[in-house]
């Protein structure tokens, strides 16, 4: 059955238990995470490679961009070395996002207006190649602006915050998100969403208009965590005399 709402899987936490102990560990196997994601349903495998590699690595991006099954999105920072390894190794879709070495995670949109000269030309190197371009924004109409007169093909709505609010300042921050995704819309741009949602946010999030894709990770993680802990333990202590 063919959904509307395109799913992709971002698998950054699986590359993070891996890292956590230095890369030593042949587990968790991240192409068999890939595999089984899309066998779930995942239409499309995001990856951030960060600057501080925290967890995906390059060898990561080299694999993935040989063996995904299905649609590749490479989110980055708009850096000269990572248009260098996009133009490398072709990802179907680049997600521009902003980068900070402290943060815990992305954690707020992307500046497109400030940083317009910075990204015109990288978008265009990448679009001339082939590769679709979208920017993941705080829901403001002038973000979506500023991505449209940058030629950009679509905008990620980061919905991080409106996730974490309650009251009214959650149904403020709804508002702008359908705004934002009704101008972007009528701008021609795909509507994208992504961070933070879990099973209770993707029910709502289906009721933004115009969404054709939404990136979800962490959650997916945790609740894969959750479903697979007691069969993992159940074979170890089969294992054992
Ligand atoms: N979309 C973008 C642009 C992101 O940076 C992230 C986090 O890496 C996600 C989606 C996924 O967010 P989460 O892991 O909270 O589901």
């Amino acid at each position: 059955m063919k959904h509307k709402i395109r799913l992709g899987v971002n698998v950054d936490h699986v590359a993070t238990l891996r890292q956590v102990r230095g890369g030593t560990t042949t587990y968790p196997n991240l192409l068999d995470m890939v595999k089984k994601s899309v066998k779930g349903g995942a239409e499309q495998i995001t990856i951030h490679l960060r600057e501080d590699r925290r967890h995906i690595q390059l060898d990561d991006l080299k694999l993935l961009s040989k063996e995904c099954p299905v649609a590749l999105n490479l989110e980055m920072a708009a850096t000269p070395q990572m248009v260098v390894y996009a133009k490398k190794y072709r990802p179907d879709w680049v997600c521009l996002v902003p980068e900070k070495r402290a943060e815990l995670t992305t954690e707020g949109g992307l500046d497109v207006k400030k940083g317009f000269k910075k990204m015109f030309p990288m978008v265009e190197k990448l679009q001339r190649i082939g590769i679709e371009i979208s920017m993941f924004i705080e829901p403001s109409i002038e973000q979506v602006e500023a991505s449209y007169e940058l030629g950009a093909d679509a905008v990620e709505f980061h919905t991080g915050k409106w996730v974490l609010l309650k009251g009214p300042a959650k149904d403020k921050e709804w508002k702008r998100l359908v705004d934002a995704a009704e101008w972007a819309h009528y701008l021609g741009l795909n509507v994208h969403a992504g961070h933070g949602l879990d099973y209770e946010h993707a029910k709502l999030i289906n009721k933004l208009p115009h969404l054709q894709e939404v990136n979800i990770g962490h959650s997916l993680v945790c609740y894969a965590l959750e479903n697979g802990m007691q069969q993992a333990v159940g074979k170890m202590r089969k294992l054992l005399k």
